[in-house]
């Protein structure tokens, strides 16, 4: 099994669009994926939640009661017929800085407890900025996906979650991996931005996720893509396939 989280300090880069896709593509490729929303939008979640068409209860079955431990995780999980199972988020993720300041090892528990489920990949979508939820999220981690847009590159967004990578690491004396995604972009543009962030150490997807109006459009309806004749599920597709490697 392999935790990854897509990370980045910027908001609107494509984070939620990348976990959902992503999966899609893992999940087409037979593997048993468990998505997990934690960022305070909660996007991910109003997505998924519109998958399932039998009702769960949110204000039970969600990932701040989760953290809390009240319970086993396997009852916050809500369970699809076709692969990709939910852990979501509501509103009150926001409290976790508060419910969970003094709790060092959040993230060694977190970790420990999607450790013990029986996934392929756990992805987590995090929120944009260095609280409680994305520190206890990258600590859980093996690996992070970070996507980067040229349009609004600068070094902050992709070296911040690099410090937060760096401390994860030493933490939990496990070596967290962290690529970064060329995201929302023109086919020339992620060439241009590869070799500049290759030259500052980080490790590139060669897969590019560029401009597509059929991930715009299957976002805004809240729906996966068409795995048969769209343009955009082949870029998740090979995305998928790097991470398999
Ligand atoms: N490759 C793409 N081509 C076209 N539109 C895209 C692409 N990737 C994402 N988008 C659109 O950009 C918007 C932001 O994407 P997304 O919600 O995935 O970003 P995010 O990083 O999760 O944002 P937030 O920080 O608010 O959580 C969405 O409307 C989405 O449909
Ligand atoms: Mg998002």
């Amino acid at each position: 099994m392999k935790i990854i989280t897509v990370a980045s300090l910027k908001g609107g880069i494509g984070k939620t669009t990348t976990a959902l896709y992503l999966s899609q593509a893992l999940r087409s490729l037979g593997k048993k994926i468990l998505l997990i929303d934690l960022d305070q939008n909660n996007n991910l979640s109003n997505f998924m939640i519109k998958q399932f068409p039998k009702g769960n209860d949110l204000n039970e079955k969600n990932i701040l009661n989760m953290l809390k431990g009240y319970a086993d995780i396997s009852n916050f999980i809500w369970e699809s017929n076709d692969g990709i199972d939910l852990i979501p988020a509501k509103k009150d993720i926001k409290n976790i800085d508060v419910e969970f300041a003094t709790d060092p090892i959040l993230g060694l528990r977190f970790r420990n407890d999607l450790k013990s489920l029986n996934y392929d990949f756990i992805i987590i979508d995090a929120h944009p900025a260095t609280n409680t939820g994305l520190r206890c999220s990258i600590l859980a981690s093996d690996e992070i996906i970070c996507p980067v847009e040229p349009s609004v590159w600068s070094s902050q967004g992709i070296d911040d979650i690099e410090s937060e990578r760096q401390n994860a690491s030493k933490a939990m004396k496990n070596e967290i991996k962290l690529r970064a995604l060329i995201s929302k972009c023109t086919l020339k543009k992620a060439e241009e931005l590869k070799p500049i962030l290759k030259k500052k150490g980080y490790q590139v997807f060669q897969t590019a996720i560029v401009n597509s109006e059929a991930i715009k459009v299957s976002n805004d309806i809240s729906e996966f893509l068409n795995e048969k004749t769209g343009k955009a599920f082949p870029m998740f597709l090979s995305l998928a396939k790097e991470i398999l490697k």
